[in-house]
């Protein structure tokens, strides 16, 4: 195996050799259903969910894969943790290494703290997603999900559109590094004031253009709790309504949460809308793809 960082910060910390490893142990853990790894390689290791922002999808899946591995896991949150009180991240971490967590999985609002943690203690630390940085292990299940769609190892010669609020949106920037890693060519798409500055990726405001050509489109929730602004026409402009779905046929993908109604119509979020809908694949590969990054790094 050829990754030996201690962490899992960024899709940085990675080369396309590991993610192909990640994503082949991922898939192996996908094929194997509800069951738990027979080897139990989180034996006896208890990990840490220190979410300080809320989440269903990823705190859930982590929970699950590290039992699945035959380890244990506790949730930390900030409403009900000392961080309510002002305790630095820092040293909420410290704490719970001194507790005798084997790992520690991190959400929080502010950019670059799991990076900041990860100089300060001894055990692995996993982001979960900080502020509008990254969300690597998102990119990580996004790409399973895609692999195994288009029964491929990597996405040579595949495009995928990520549409709505980029601005905001660290499942985007980690999809980009990680997507284009494995070939597949990215477009962003959203209104002017939603497409970032900061995201070296090819940029548009014409949906319908992209739409038509693009093997996948990968909705993204409107972030209004950061302060997103759109206008009355966003669903109209932007949104994967009914009748642009009807006239697709590649995959259709969102990380959730969504916004029904806005990004994406009713009909066309709910999975048996079509066979190209993926979002419940997503989550399932969510699971699977964190099994794989447990074991890597704590097992
Ligand atoms: N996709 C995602 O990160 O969802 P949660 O916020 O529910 O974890």
């Amino acid at each position: 195996m050829a990754w030996n960082g201690r962490h899992f910060l960024s899709i940085d910390d990675l080369g396309k050799a590991d993610v192909l490893m990640l994503l082949k142990r991922a898939s192996a853990f996908l094929d194997m259903g509800d069951e738990f790894a027979p080897d139990a390689p989180l034996n006896e290791k208890l990990v840490a969910n220190l979410f300080l922002e809320n989440s269903t999808r990823t705190r859930c899946s982590f929970s699950i894969a590290a039992k699945r591995l035959g380890g244990d896991i506790i949730d930390l949150l900030g409403s009900t943790s000392s961080a309510s009180k002002g305790e630095t991240l820092v040293d909420t971490a410290l704490n719970l290494e001194a507790m005798g967590v084997s790992g520690i999985v991190i959400r929080c609002s502010e950019d670059g703290a799991p990076a900041s943690v990860a100089e300060e203690v001894a055990v692995p630390i996993i982001n979960a997603g900080d502020g509008v940085s990254g969300h690597p292990t998102q990119a990580l299940l996004d790409a399973l999900t895609l692999t195994r769609y288009f029964g491929s190892e990597d996405l040579k010669g595949r495009s995928v559109a990520i549409v709505g609020d980029i601005a905001h949106s660290r499942v985007a920037r980690s999809n980009v590094q990680c997507l284009t890693m494995l070939g597949a060519e990215v477009t962003l798409v959203g209104p002017e004031a939603l497409l970032p500055t900061d995201i070296d990726c090819k940029c548009t405001t014409a949906f319908d253009d992209v739409l038509s050509e693009t093997d996948c489109v990968m909705m993204l929730r409107v972030q209004f709790e950061r302060d997103a602004k759109v206008g009355d026409d966003y669903r109209a402009e932007f949104g994967l309504t009914e009748e642009r779905a009807k006239s697709f046929d590649g995959a259709i993908m969102h990380p959730g949460p969504i916004n029904r109604g806005l990004e994406m119509d009713d009909a066309v979020a709910n999975i048996d809308s079509s066979p190209h809908n993926l979002i419940l694949s997503q989550v399932s590969s969510g699971v699977a793809a964190r099994m794989a990054v447990l074991e890597h790094l704590i097992g």
